[in-house]
């Protein structure tokens, strides 16, 4: 588990990389205990939203004390956050959430699955896993042609591309990907829309393999507080005994036959 604090950082740079998703860069002593799958949240000035919006971790530069948030805007409080400017301060809570387990990749053919924006999650992991030895081949799934962060991906692993509208790679999701290429998974790390992690859920217990999706398309407050991210799983959690977790406090990251999904 990570310890979570405030911490004020400043605006190093925002990009809008495609219509409604953004790219910032933040600096601040997070990054240097930032893992992949990981999220900080991120307070608006509003007073009217008192919790901090949750938005995962798309690379950390240890060295450089340099995290940077790739986010799609989907109401106020990250619209607000679309706004933010070279040398603006914005306050942070995090590190937070369990990110994914790398040792369970070590030397096993990984194959990673980003879903729209579950996509910038897979830049940070991609990054650890070429690190330590196991390259990935990473699969991302986008709607249309505005391939964002596909570049980035590609210094890390191979990529191969699905779009719901045909107009670049494969047309289909990630799951078409791996059954047209015949790519060959023993461990799966996914993050992207409850439909696609289902079926990556189901392809994986078929298959026989272990997959570690991230729920984080279900959270809300990000820090405990709303219940609004509790899901179902298989077994009873030891201290409360009953057969439920929160996503933002005991995830977002999940072996995927832990979770009813
Ligand atoms: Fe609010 Fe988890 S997102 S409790």
């Amino acid at each position: 588990m990570s310890t979570k604090r405030k911490e004020k950082s400043r605006v190093i740079s925002q990009n809008r990389l495609a219509p409604g998703i953004y790219d910032l860069r933040l600096f601040t002593e997070m990054a240097k205990e930032a893992e992949a799958g990981q999220f900080v949240g991120v307070y608006t000035k509003d007073a009217s939203k008192l919790l901090p919006r949750p938005i995962s971790i798309c690379e950390a530069d240890k060295e450089q004390g340099v995290l940077r948030l790739v986010y799609r805007i989907a109401g106020e409080g990250t619209a607000e956050i679309s706004t933010l400017q070279e040398g603006q301060q914005v306050e942070l809570l995090g590190v937070l959430g369990s990110g994914f387990p790398l040792c369970e990749a070590q030397g096993k053919q990984t194959v990673l699955m980003g879903g729209g924006i579950g996509i910038p999650p897979m830049l940070e992991l991609a990054k650890e896993l070429k690190e330590m030895g196991t390259e990935p081949v990473i699969i991302a799934g986008y709607r249309d042609g505005e391939l964002f962060l596909k570049e980035d991906l590609e210094r890390y692993g191979k990529v191969l591309v699905a779009t719901e509208d045909g107009s670049v790679g494969t047309k289909g999701n990630v799951l078409t990907v791996v059954q047209e290429q015949k790519v060959n998974a023993e461990v799966i790390m996914a993050c992207g829309p409850m439909p696609m992690l289902r079926a990556i859920k189901s392809y994986a217990v078929q298959q026989g393999i272990k997959a570690y999706i991230s729920l984080e398309e279900r959270m809300a407050c990000g820090v405990g507080a709303c219940l609004g991210c509790v899901c179902t799983t298989t077994a009873k959690d030891p201290h409360s005994h009953v057969k439920n977790a929160r996503i933002c406090t005991d995830g977002p990251v999940f072996e995927a036959r832990e979770v009813d999904i």
